[in-house]
């Protein structure tokens, strides 16, 4: 049976490219995007590149709670299980804004909803490791966690605001949800993180003109961060192995931060609380190899 694999934010970039080289393994793929017109111009791209691909497109915004518990609903009516999450979707807000339940938009967008989304679909992962053997669950996190600290304030935008503080926040969140949820997922059922690396993308678009052209000599393709994303969703070197954060480019350094497990524990319990959900309890599962593999190297 095919595999299954929903990429958040698979219209441009990184979600994309993965998208585009998962199809081409003959994963079906499903883009779960904000924007139709955007999701249906991708699934074009894909279809052309891989004629014999399976593509699904899924309203998501990740601003919204209701949109995120939408997603899942229209996903359960087609599917009764799911191999491969990609937590890609991400933004960048330079003047702040709140997601549709009050929250910073950069903490909402690229921390809260994925973590609200990775927990309603976790039943659908587990129910893929009786099938496939094995679930997945990849986040894109950044090497821009190490500006972040934990402001609890600046969760709802009660502190001044800073956009660079606002992205390493979140980007530190997805590190940390990964360490946490590595040691609270059912048997079978896997987290790795990445940075992918300074990736050439519309990330950047709102960035002055000359400022993005400058940063733009350093910026490597999305093809490229891509490679890894799907690497690590589907390669045979990384099965059975969770709590692992990559890197496509060195340095690969983790915050003292993201590192502490009260601190991870306690963002955990927190976000549990603020996306209105019942968390898991930490297990371990000695047969799976150690947390925090190390290596960069790409297997696939
Ligand atoms: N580019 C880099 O150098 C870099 C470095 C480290 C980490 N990352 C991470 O890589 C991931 C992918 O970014 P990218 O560089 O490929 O940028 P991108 O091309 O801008 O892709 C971001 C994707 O996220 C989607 N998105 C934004 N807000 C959303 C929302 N509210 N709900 C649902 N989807 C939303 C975007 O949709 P729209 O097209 O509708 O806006 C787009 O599809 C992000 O998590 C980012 O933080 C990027």
């Amino acid at each position: 049976m095919k595999k299954i694999a929903l990429i958040t934010g698979a219209n441009s970039g990184i979600g994309l490219a993965t998208a585009l080289d998962l199809a081409r393994t003959g994963v079906t793929v499903c883009l779960a995007c904000r924007n139709m017109a955007k999701a249906e111009e991708a699934r074009q791209q894909i279809l052309q590149a891989v004629p014999t691909a399976t593509v699904e497109l899924y309203q998501l915004d990740l601003a919204s709670f209701d949109s995120i518990h939408a997603m899942v609903d229209a996903f359960k009516q087609n599917h009764k299980c799911l191999d491969v999450l990609i937590n890609n979707a991400g933004t960048v807000a330079l003047k702040q804004q709140f997601t549709q339940d009050g929250f910073e938009m950069q903490f909402g967008v690229n921390y809260l909803g994925p973590f609200l989304l990775t927990h309603l679909l976790l039943p659908l992962l587990e129910a893929a490791v009786p099938v496939s053997g094995e679930a997945r669950i990849i986040h894109v996190a950044s090497i821009a966690h190490m500006l972040g600290q934990l402001n609890q304030a600046s969760f709802r935008g009660e502190t001044p605001y800073s956009s660079v503080g606002a992205y390493a926040q979140s980007k530190l969140g997805n590190l940390m949800f990964n360490f946490a949820l590595a040691r609270r997922l059912p048997k079978g059922v896997t987290t790795q993180a990445f940075h992918p690396g300074g990736v050439d993308s519309e990330i950047w678009r709102d960035l002055p003109r000359l400022v993005y052209l400058l940063l733009r000599l350093f910026l490597i393709s999305p093809e490229r961060a891509g490679i890894m994303a799907v690497d690590l969703a589907v390669g045979s070197a990384h099965k059975g192995e969770t709590g692992g954060y990559y890197s496509v480019q060195w340095p690969r350094p983790i915050s003292r931060i993201a590192r502490d497990l009260n601190k991870q524990n306690w963002l955990y319990d927190k976000s549990c609380e603020l996306a209105g959900i019942t968390g898991l309890n930490a297990v371990v599962h000695q047969k799976e190899k150690p947390l925090l593999a190390t290596s960069t190297d790409v297997h696939f």
